[in-house]
């Protein structure tokens, strides 16, 4: 049932707000995160081990940055296919994490057992409740997103995303680095993602109204800094996976270490940019990309659009937000570009090519 939409994609993409607000209700309770039973001890742990495939291991790598900015516990992220065959050293004091919307990814679930007897607690990140993965964790916590029928993940990354965070922020309580105030106010912030979410759902117009442009493009560029440099990824994998059209992303600092040479009219590049601490920088590689004529399409805020957004090609304006919630919020605008250059180029969206819901073989 798609729910009133042309696509399940589509329908996944609206119904985040409602999963996002299940998801909060499912895990804060009125003192803080209440992990299902027999939780962690984030304490008596010096490091995380995070291990994931594609859309999973971009929120991964989204969680490195609350997990070490938050909470000040180290963590390594890798993909699944390269950790199980290195025979990566885990030592007394890890905790191992695996990320999977499906719970069944072949090199997911062998990365999996290959952290059992080393790795101090196996923990999970699943939709699939009854899965292989979350079967053999010793805790499985659900991300709640429902059903996820579209092969692009959508909403299944929003809601690992938030899970992510809540485990990040009761690390730092956790290791004393919130106080009870501090821990209080991160949980109010989150408390208003749902209507953030909903809100950032309101620029589908102006991503269809950019898509036909895009359409048109060979390559296509997403640059971030930051916590949003992840996302960049993610945005890159998402047009990829659905409209075929050639994607990269690349960490903004990184530009003139090589890709910029890329860089000519044709090529648009979307930059993920809220007001935050690192703005400024990330307007800086803009505007090299814009004085070799690069197409920019920069997605901010209004203060981030009324400081950098003259000259700019296109800008998509989102609600500002807490800086710890861009990296979920900043998601909608990434789907909604793939999801309307694919409709333009006429792909079949629910179905990509050459695609699998579930990579259940290596
Ligand atoms: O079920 P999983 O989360 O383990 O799947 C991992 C990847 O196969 C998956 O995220 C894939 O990259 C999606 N098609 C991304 O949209």
């Amino acid at each position: 049932d798609k729910g009133g939409h042309r696509h399940f994609m589509a329908k996944e993409i609206a119904e985040q707000p409602a999963r996002l607000t299940d998801l909060l209700g499912a895990y804060m309770g009125k003192d803080g995160v209440e992990l299902p039973a027999p939780g962690i001890d984030f304490a008596a742990i010096e490091r995380l081990t995070m291990v994931a495939c594609g859309t999973a291991f971009y929120a991964c790598l989204t969680a490195k940055y609350w997990f070490e900015q938050i909470a000040g516990l180290p963590v390594e992220v890798d993909v699944a296919s390269e950790f199980r065959y290195r025979e990566p050293p885990i030592g007394a004091g890890t905790a191992a994490l695996f990320v999977s919307q499906s719970g069944e990814t072949a090199d997911t679930l062998a990365a999996l057992r290959y952290c059992r007897g080393k790795a101090d607690r196996i923990l999970s990140v699943v939709n699939v409740a009854e899965s292989s993965i979350a079967r053999e964790s010793d805790l499985a916590l659900p991300i709640h997103a429902g059903p996820e029928i579209g092969v692009a993940s959508t909403k299944a990354f929003s809601c690992q995303l938030t899970v992510l965070l809540l485990l990040a922020l009761d690390a730092a309580r956790a290791r004393g680095r919130l106080d009870d105030a501090a821990f209080a106010a991160r949980l109010d912030e989150l408390r208003t993602l749902p209507g953030l979410m909903n809100q950032a759902l309101g620029i589908d117009d102006a991503a269809h109204a950019i898509s036909a442009r895009l359409a048109e493009a060979r390559d296509i560029l997403f640059l971030g800094r930051g916590r949003m440099y992840p996302l960049a990824h993610e945005g890159a994998l998402k047009l990829k996976e659905i409209s075929y059209i050639h994607a990269e992303a690349y960490a903004s600092g990184e530009l003139k270490h090589g890709p910029i040479a890329l860089i000519d009219k044709s090529v648009p590049v979307i930059v993920m940019a809220p007001r935050d601490e690192l703005f400024d920088k990330s307007v800086s590689n803009m505007q090299e990309v814009m004085a070799r004529g690069g197409k920019v399409v920069l997605i901010t805020d209004a203060a981030g659009a009324d400081e950098a957004g003259d000259g700019v090609w296109q800008v998509l304006r989102l609600p500002a937000c807490p800086p710890a919630l861009a990296p979920i919020l900043y998601a909608v605008p990434a789907q909604l570009l793939a999801y309307h250059t694919a409709l333009a180029k006429g792909t079949d969206v629910d179905q990509p090519r050459n695609l699998a819901k579930s990579v259940t073989v290596e």
